[in-house]
């Protein structure tokens, strides 16, 4: 038995992307007073906590994930004023709130930026990041050379990292002043009440000794695909997670959840060590095509590599298309929700995928992503499940604002507002109510291990070991018998002989 204090152990997360939750103030851009407007929703669909994506000062080159000062708020979406506001709202919702932090690279408008770029090659402030009088080889992981040249007239001219775009100059972690800016923020936002903290890029916070040329892209003298990425979990990140650790653990209840991505899995492991994170995101069932058999090894991988630590299950994120267009179908979608929220540990939910929302095909034009662009349009980046979500009426704006929402929202969107969909008892809303409402009342929802049952062809099932609840799938193409039990919820209906038809799941007892 777990530890009341451990919440996060079996929460269910709500992941609001603000900029597209919902608009106060009608500047077409979400903000922390929509939250706020929104919470009552929150708490009517069911989930224990919400992380907020990034709402601190940025001048918005990856919409936030570029921090300018990590300690304040953009008046894009408010004030620390609105900020603490939420905080007590959602409590008095009986919600927790995480918020996500960026430590692996600053906006390049941080004042600690401006100052390296403004004093000498060399100098105490350029300390603070990877200035080099030559790049090496590393890509961005958005498209590009991850190296930008700095005072170019100059004939000591140098060149910063970043790895992701070049707004986002990476910070050195070796550097003391960065570590104690790191503990500074986790204080910051512990002591005005958060739950937790999400760790961006948790795998970036160490380069490999001396920025050694990357061996797998081509430049490098015998192109070696299996070397291993100098960019990422090098060994030295370990220390800056027992750092954030030592700073949570003087605040009981709270928690820092990674986003690791390692493909390693024992390499992954030693994130969520007992003096590291909590929990990490492992996005083996993320990245897993709608198939029993890959699902089922997925899970069972996820699992092992967390060990004692909750598992953290997600389908859906501000990074990847939504579920209704990456599996294919609503359908699919909907079979797969069932499937997370009955796994053991905590599962995470993106904004608008309880609506069933699909990807919008935008315009080139309203791409504003930076991936869109530094890779000269090869990726058409992620901006099309970050479009704003549709709450109500057929007009325009589907009450996410009463102005010209930053991402053109489509008509197909008036179809599935949140209004609509909490009057119908079949809408995907709908389902996620009922399931997440099962997940918190039915005494089956317990047990740290699943075992799996005999399945036809394209089929899987498991129960939660010690406990009746038994979840089944259908990817194949003919429908199923039901493994026996009381039927709790299905994502689609059974057919008329009580069979599991394709594209759906179950849940038994
Ligand atoms: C993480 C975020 C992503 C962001 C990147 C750089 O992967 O989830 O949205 O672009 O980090 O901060």
């Amino acid at each position: 038995m777990r530890d009341e204090g451990e919440w996060w152990a079996t929460a269910v997360v709500y992941q609001v992307y603000v900029r597209s939750f919902a608009d106060s103030d009608g500047d077409g851009v979400g903000d922390l007073a929509g939250v706020r407007s929104r919470l009552g929703y929150l708490e009517l669909l069911g989930v224990d906590a919400l992380w907020l994506s990034p709402v601190y000062p940025s001048p918005g080159v990856d919409h936030g994930y570029d921090v300018s000062d990590p300690r304040d708020v953009d008046p894009l979406f408010g004030t620390l004023d609105d900020f603490d506001g939420l905080l007590s709202d959602a409590r008095r919702h009986g919600l927790r709130v995480i918020v996500d932090l960026v430590p692996n690279h600053t906006s390049d408008q941080h004042e600690w930026f401006r100052a390296a770029v403004s004093a000498a090659p060399g100098s105490p402030e350029r300390s603070r990041y990877h200035f080099r009088r030559e790049p090496n080889n590393w890509q961005s992981v958005f498209g590009g050379p991850a190296w930008t040249r700095v005072d170019s007239d100059s004939a000591h001219s140098e060149w910063y990292l970043h790895l992701f775009a070049p707004g986002q100059p990476d910070l050195n972690w070796a550097h003391p002043e960065v570590r104690e800016d790191l503990e500074k923020t986790l204080r910051f936002w512990c002591d005005r009440g958060v739950d937790g903290v999400r760790i961006d890029v948790a795998h970036g916070l160490a380069k490999a000794e001396g920025l050694p040329d990357d061996r797998r892209q081509p430049g490098w003298t015998v192109v070696e695909e299996d070397a291993p990425d100098p960019r990422f979990d090098q060994d030295g990140v370990h220390e800056v997670h027992r750092l954030i650790r030592g700073v949570l653990d003087h605040y009981p209840g709270r928690m820092a959840v990674g986003e690791v991505i390692v493909r390693d899995d024992a390499r992954w492991s030693a994130y969520v060590r007992p003096d590291e994170l909590h929990l990490a995101f492992h996005f083996g069932l993320l990245n897993c095509a709608f198939a029993a058999d890959e699902i089922r090894e997925c899970i069972d991988r996820t699992l092992a590599a967390a060990g004692p630590a909750p598992a953290v299950w997600t389908i859906a994120n501000h990074d990847v298309p939504h579920p209704a267009t990456r599996y294919g179908s609503v359908e699919r979608a909907r079979a797969m929700a069932l499937v997370t929220l009955a796994l053991p540990g905590t599962a995470y939910l993106y904004n608008g995928e309880e609506l069933g929302l699909p990807d919008v095909d935008l315009p080139d034009s309203a791409r504003q992503d930076p991936a869109f662009r530094l890779s000269g349009g090869a990726e058409l980046g992620r901006d099309g499940y970050r479009v704003p979500l549709p709450w109500e009426g057929e007009a325009p704006g589907y009450g996410f604002t009463t102005g010209t929402p930053w991402l053109p929202m489509p008509s197909s969107y008036g179809e599935l507002t949140a209004a609509d969909q909490l009057e119908d008892p079949s809408s995907t809303l709908s389902l996620y109510r009922q399931a997440l409402d099962l997940r918190k009342q039915h005494p089956a929802f317990t047990g740290d291990q699943v075992e799996w049952f005999g399945a036809p062809e394209g089929c899987l099932a498991f129960r939660r070991v010690g406990t009746t609840l038994v979840c089944a799938l259908n990817t194949s193409d003919r429908q199923v018998p039901l493994p026996p039990g009381d039927v709790l919820l299905t994502s689609g209906d059974l057919t008329d002989c009580g069979d599991l038809p394709p594209n759906t799941a179950a849940w038994l007892a």
